[in-house]
Formats: C-alpha cells, sequence, structure tokens
C-alpha cells in the first residue's frame, strides 16, 4: 500500500521543496499540501492544498481522515528571530501542533510522523565546537524551548506508545525556491538575494559569527532518509544532530566576491546577535552518519554558485515580467 502523506506548514521554506520532493517520489495524488494561509502561489497552484490551522486538532484530524492519512510531516513553526517577539504564540504553535500531531499517532490515526528540531536547542552553557549529541541544553529563545521540550515529548511518546516519530535537529537552510521566514540564520539566504538584487547587503549579524548550515537538497535528502530508514535503524527517538557545513558572514561574502567582485557588505548586528551567540559553531553528527548513514554533499562553494545561478534567473524572470 502506498503513504499517504500530509505536510503541515507546506507554504514555509522547508515545507515548500519538501512538499516537491515527496510528490515526484510518491506521487502528486498522494502528498496532502496543507499551510495556514495561500501566500507560497507556486505551491497552491502545484497540487492538492488545503488550508490548515496547525493549532486546530479538529481540522489536522479531519484532513488526516479525508485524505486517509498514514504519514505526517509537521513543518509548521514559529521560528527563533519571531519567536522573541511574540513569546507565547510560538509556545502555542509550536506546542499545540506537535500534540496534536503526536496524539493522533498515539490513537493510531497515523503511521508515522516527521518533526524538524533545530540547533536552536543548545544554548550559551553548550560546548561551542562540534557539539555533541548528549550535551548541556539550555536555550536562551522561546523557539529553542519549545523544540527541546519538543524532543523530549517525541522521545516519550515512542517510549510510552509506541509512536514512530523521527526527528532532526536542522542547522540554517539555504535555499532559492522559497524564502525562510523570522530566522535567525535567515541572513545567509537574505545575501545572496541582495547580492543579485543590489549587490550590497546589510548583515544583521557580526562578520565573525560562525554557525551550522546546510544546502536545503541536503536537508530535502536527509529528510527523506531518515523516514525511509528502518525503524530499528533510528535509535535516536528525540532528535538527531545533522551537520553539514559551518561559516561565518565574512566568509560567506568572500565566496559571493568570487562572481559579484564589487559586492559590498555591511555589518549592523541587531537583537538576532545574542541568540546567534547562543548557539553552537559547529556540530558533532556521527550519529545520524552511524545510524541511518547520513552524508552531506554541499560545500560553500557548491551553495555560493548554485544561488547565485538560479538567483540570477529569478530575478531575470521578474523583471521581464514587470
Ligand atoms: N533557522 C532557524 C532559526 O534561525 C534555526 O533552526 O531560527
Amino acid at each position: 500500500m502506498s503513504s499517504k502523506i500530509l505536510i503541515i506548514g507546506a507554504g514555509g521554506q522547508i515545507g515548500s521543496e519538501l512538499t516537491y520532493k515527496l510528490r515526484q517520489m510518491y506521487g502528486e495524488e498522494n502528498v496532502i499540501a496543507t499551510d495556514i494561509n495561500r501566500n507560497n502561489s507556486d505551491l497552491v497552484n502545484s497540487g492538492t492544498f488545503e488550508i490548515l490551522d496547525a493549532k486546530d486538532y479538529e481540522g489536522v484530524k479531519k484532513c488526516v481522515e479525508t485524505y486517509n492519512i498514514d504519514t505526517v510531516y509537521l513543518m509548521a513553526a514559529m521560528l527563533s528571530a519571531t519567536g522573541e517577539k511574540f513569546p507565547e504564540e510560538a509556545w502555542n504553535l509550536n506546542m499545540d501542533s506537535l500534540f496534536h500531531v503526536l496524539n493522533l499517532a498515539k490513537g493510531k490515526l497515523i503511521k508515522k510522523v516527521f518533526w524538524p528540531s533545530s540547533i536552536a536547542v543548545f544554548g550559551p552553557t553548550t560546548p561551542t565546537k562540534y557539539t555533541p549529541q548528549y550535551t548541556t541544553t539550555e536555550p536562551k529563545t522561546v523557539y529553542g524551548i519549545t523544540k527541546q521540550v519538543g524532543e523530549r515529548w517525541c522521545e516519550y511518546y515512542h517510549d510510552k506508545y509506541d509512536v514512530d516519530v523521527r526527528s532532526i535537529r536542522y542547522p540554517g537552510i539555504i535555499s532559492w525556491k522559497t524564502i525562510p521566514g523570522g530566522g535567525t540564520t535567515d541572513y545567509a539566504v537574505e545575501i545572496y538575494h541582495e547580492a543579485v538584487k543590489t549587490k550590497s547587503y546589510n548583515c544583521f549579524l557580526k562578520e565573525d559569527t560562525e554557525l551550522p548550515m546546510m544546502f536545503m537538497d541536503d536537508a530535502i535528502k536527509a529528510t527523506v532518509d531518515i523516514m525511509m530508514a528502518e525503524p530499528e535503524t533510528v535509535k535516536i527517538r528525540s532528535s538527531y544532530n545533522l551537520a553539514a557545513i559551518s561559516f561565518t558572514p565574512k566568509e560567506v561574502a568572500a565566496s559571493i566576491k568570487k562572481y559579484i567582485p564589487d559586492f559590498k557588505i555591511n555589518y549592523v548586528p541587531d537583537y538576532r546577535q545574542d541568540i546567534a551567540d547562543s548557539w553552537p559553531k559547529s556540530i558533532n553528527d556521527s550519529y545520524a552518519r552511524q545510524d541511518w548513514n547520513w552524508k552531506h554533499s554541499f560545500l560553500l562553494e557548491d551553495i555560493t554558485k548554485e544561488m547565485i545561478f538560479q538567483l540570477r534567473k529569478t530575478y531575470k524572470a521578474i523583471s521581464r515580467t514587470s
């Protein structure tokens, strides 16, 4: 029997590309995309799409029943920077949505759950270099708190109720199709857009702020890989550390200058600097590599080449139609 998949938060940065990938793999009719709005028109027009509020238990349940769903990818969340502006809303969205999906799995209405965690589970008391899987986690952001607590609940539902939930701690994700919203690592996407559009960027982090990052293709591969892995190989049921590369704004700027030599960057750190400073610089993801053979492919040079190539095409197409 083929899998019937529900993606909650499909209009977001990762949700949208995950939807396209899963539709390729499982067929358009087997992947139901949902989001709270229709803002992502490419996604809305590319297959079955429903409006769904991740906080609405009855709405999620109805969608699961209507489409005979067996697997849910819960991609809706309020990220670190926006979460600091709306702490209670961040808590409510990030936690309510997780409980809804875990409870549907506990009640055997669905069989499998993917829920993303983040490097935001770590905090200033965590070792910053090559951060281990098992270490101190004292997150300083509401987003980080929801992810840390969410991880505990995932493991609890797995251990007590036999829920097949799988999770990875995403680093900052770089992509060109859908822009991210409200994250601290968003600078690493904005910088490419501004480089291509205006050849200059005001960076909200200091030049030497090193953070773990990953290209979208690698993030999607990791997500698909952990979901396809045999259940017994997924030994960690809280969330796996996941890594590809680490870099600073200064290093991205230097890699962009190879393609756009007159690119200028200014550093204007804001409240997001404190968040970035509380996160690791690099991650030890050896458990993911051992348990389900995780391997990344994209290095900074590959990412810069692809981002500039794709965004030049995007902005050329926009200027032709406007
Ligand atoms: N990209 C996220 C953020 O910056 C981290 O998971 O909030």
